[in-house]
């Protein structure tokens, strides 16, 4: 959800208002991705890195979250989606950590639809973190380190059972992944749009799912192997 910044500052106003614009944008984005029928969304809201960010900022982007798990819990069990937080979250501000495990409990019975969110979420964490549960199972003997493979480290991963994601979508115009689900991503189509996230809108949705719809998927294959399948 890049661009929150750019878009205050080319408004003269604080960066602030971005951040605010753009939880407006999430909830246009859930809404967007359930009518284009989207079961798993995830959205990075919060990176390892963006504790280096003026306290204010920090301050203020999680008065934010604990604003949107407020008022949009209500609509998530209406929706009927489930939240998922992924990241380093006892490091999360105690208020913040409350209203995540509220809104986790109070939709953890739905299944078809899931929201992710991304907060205090680095690839290269995750991959430590799991690799510290890896060794913690298999010092207890529940893992067998013989024959150890990568559908073996998905479950010490945070997102768990979540299933990889097939599109990225970033905006704002910069091309690269930022450390955002970097295993998961292996196999990920990704959408790059120069419109800032607070101006993030329905069509903006629908055009990333077009262009989705026009890549072939190869996983290593030719497409004459595609083709013929
Ligand atoms: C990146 O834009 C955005 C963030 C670091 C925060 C995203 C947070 C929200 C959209 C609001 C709160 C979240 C939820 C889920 C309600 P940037 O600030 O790096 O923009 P810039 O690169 O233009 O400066």
């Amino acid at each position: 959800m890049d661009g929150n910044g750019r878009w205050a500052n080319e408004r003269n106003l604080p960066r602030i208002e971005g951040h605010r614009r753009g939880a407006e944008a999430v909830k246009r984005t859930l809404a967007a991705a359930q009518k284009h029928g989207v079961k798993n969304i995830t959205l990075y809201a919060f990176s390892v890195e963006n504790w280096n960010r003026p306290k204010d900022e920090v301050e203020a982007l999680m008065g934010l979250l604990n604003r949107f798990l407020k008022d949009q819990l209500p609509e998530l069990i209406k929706r009927k989606i489930r939240l998922r937080v992924i990241g380093r979250f006892k490091e999360l501000p105690q208020s913040t950590q409350d209203a995540l495990r509220k809104a986790e409990a109070a939709t953890a019975e739905f299944t078809e639809y899931t929201l992710g969110l991304a907060l205090n979420y680095g690839s290269r964490t995750e991959v430590v973190d799991a690799i510290k549960g890896v060794v913690k199972a298999a010092a207890a003997g529940e893992v067998d380190m013989s024959n150890f493979l990568y559908d073996d480290l998905r479950p010490f991963l945070y997102t768990g059972d979540m299933p990889d994601p097939d599109l990225v979508i970033r905006t704002s115009g910069e091309l690269r992944l930022s450390n955002f689900l970097m295993l998961q991503c292996a196999y990920a189509e990704i959408h790059i749009t120069k419109t800032r996230w607070p101006d993030f809108k329905e069509a903006d949705f629908a055009a990333a799912l077009d262009d989705f719809a026009n890549r072939e998927r190869r996983y290593g294959k030719t497409s004459q192997q595609l083709q013929k399948a």
